[in-house]
């Protein structure tokens, strides 16, 4: 990004500014909404964020600017020696495209569709917590920045706003990120919610644990008001303002269930009709247990980095997920998605669509909604660039023939 440019959004403070610098009018970055949506091109000439950062990465000054330090470092950093957080970044810069000559092809179209449902670009928001600590629309934000550029937002059960509030916030489609409570209870009762609420599948996320050195160092901690409407929001509605801070972390600890076992999804696929994706694959071996469990996707994913440091890449592992499953379920992927040109090599490589976890993070911290929005249109700004460069006409034409 312009470096004055840059300087003069953190001088105004981003997302905040109400009319264009002449640097914003003259640097117009297509937001790729060209003569269509009023919204789009009202907050355009109203805010700068809808238009001036040029890459994801752009977003993490932007919101470094506005976080406290150990929010921002929360968002960031992974695991331990940060290995497989980088490596998800650096296996894809390793890959080389090889694109076919010839193939006139100057228009693309993005859509595809997921579980049957049809989505304007192959990318999701992946389930991230403690959204509203990075900004006061929190998830909120993301499910409307989804709606508004036609794809699937996916909830965490720790995004501390209710799946209700999120659902309310925007009529686009959605799945939810369900963390287990020891409690089936509680858990039965979080899914009776979201099916109510309209939520179209349950992501199950399976790569518990998270030990990050920066949070232990920034002592980073959720704050007393926040962690008691999480509780209260999950259903554990015996808790109230009298409980102490200390009462409640001991509480959370033991509440969800670290342990989760094949039993966990038995006994789910027996209580819902809505399509159970399992989220922290890694190996063939998992694709097929889930397929055993007559799961309906699976999420090839290592956290972001935010897990066990020393896993493999995620994007190392994708092609050997995808040749396993053979098709019988849908396969998606997370973990390190900064570039279009990285969704088209996960699609070459079998994905049906990808998530998106600190470009969000960081995105709607800079900038509420708008942010969000303009890091999807990027994304798919670059990915169109990179499918008429390799002759792609639709997703579906994407393929492993293009990759070195
Ligand atoms: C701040 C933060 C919080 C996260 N919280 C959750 C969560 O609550 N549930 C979950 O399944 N994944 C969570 N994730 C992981 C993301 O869903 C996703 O797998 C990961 O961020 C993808 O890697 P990326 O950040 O490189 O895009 C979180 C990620 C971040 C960055």
């Amino acid at each position: 990004m312009n470096r004055r440019v840059f300087s003069q959004l953190l001088a105004f403070g981003v997302g905040y500014l109400s009319a264009p610098s002449r640097e914003a009018e003259t640097q117009d970055v297509s937001s790729g909404d060209a003569g269509g949506n009023a919204t789009a091109a009202r907050e355009a000439a109203e805010n700068p964020l809808a238009r001036l950062p040029v890459t994801v990465e752009d977003f993490i000054e932007l919101a470094r600017a506005k976080l406290p330090k150990p929010t921002f470092d929360y968002i960031t950093s992974g695991s331990e020696d940060e290995v497989t957080l980088r490596d998800n970044v650096e296996a894809f810069r390793r890959m080389r495209v090889l694109p076919p000559l010839l193939h006139g092809v100057s228009e693309v179209d993005l859509s595809t569709t997921v579980l049957g449902e049809k989505i304007a670009l192959p990318v999701m928001l992946a389930p991230v917590a403690a959204l509203r600590m990075f900004h006061p629309q929190g998830a909120r934000a993301s499910a409307r920045a989804a709606a508004r550029a036609g794809t699937i937002v996916i909830p965490s059960t720790s995004a501390h706003n209710s799946l209700d509030e999120i659902a309310e916030a925007a009529d686009g489609p959605k799945w939810f990120q369900l963390y287990a409570p020891r409690d089936r209870e509680v858990a039965l009762k979080l899914v009776r919610r979201a099916e109510k609420a309209g939520y179209k599948a349950l992501v199950v996320t399976v790569d518990l644990g998270e030990r990050k050195d920066a949070d232990l160092r920034n002592r980073f901690s959720i704050p007393h008001d926040f962690l008691l409407k999480h509780l209260r929001d999950c259903g554990f509605t015996q808790l109230t303002e009298e409980n102490t801070y200390e009462e409640l972390v001991a509480f959370n600890l033991q509440a969800w269930d670290p342990s989760m076992s094949v039993d966990f999804f038995r006994w789910l696929r027996k209580q819902t009709k809505l399509p159970i994706i399992l989220k922290g694959v890694l190996s063939p071996t998992a694709a097929l247990q889930a397929i055993d469990l007559s799961l309906d996707g699976i999420i090839v994913s290592n956290h972001g980095g935010r897990r066990l440091d020393g896993m493999p890449a995620s994007i190392d592992m994708l092609k050997d997920v995808t040749e396993v499953v053979d098709g019988r379920i849908e396969v998606y992927f997370d973990s390190g998605i900064r570039r279009g040109g990285d969704v088209l090599k996960a699609l070459a490589l079998g994905a049906k669509a990808v998530l998106i976890g600190r470009p969000q993070a960081w995105a709607l911290a800079a900038g509420g909604e708008t942010g969000v929005k303009r890091v999807l249109d990027i994304l798919r700004d670059e990915l169109t660039n990179a499918m008429i460069a390799s002759g792609c006409r639709t997703v579906a034409d994407i393929n492993d023939g293009l990759l070195l």
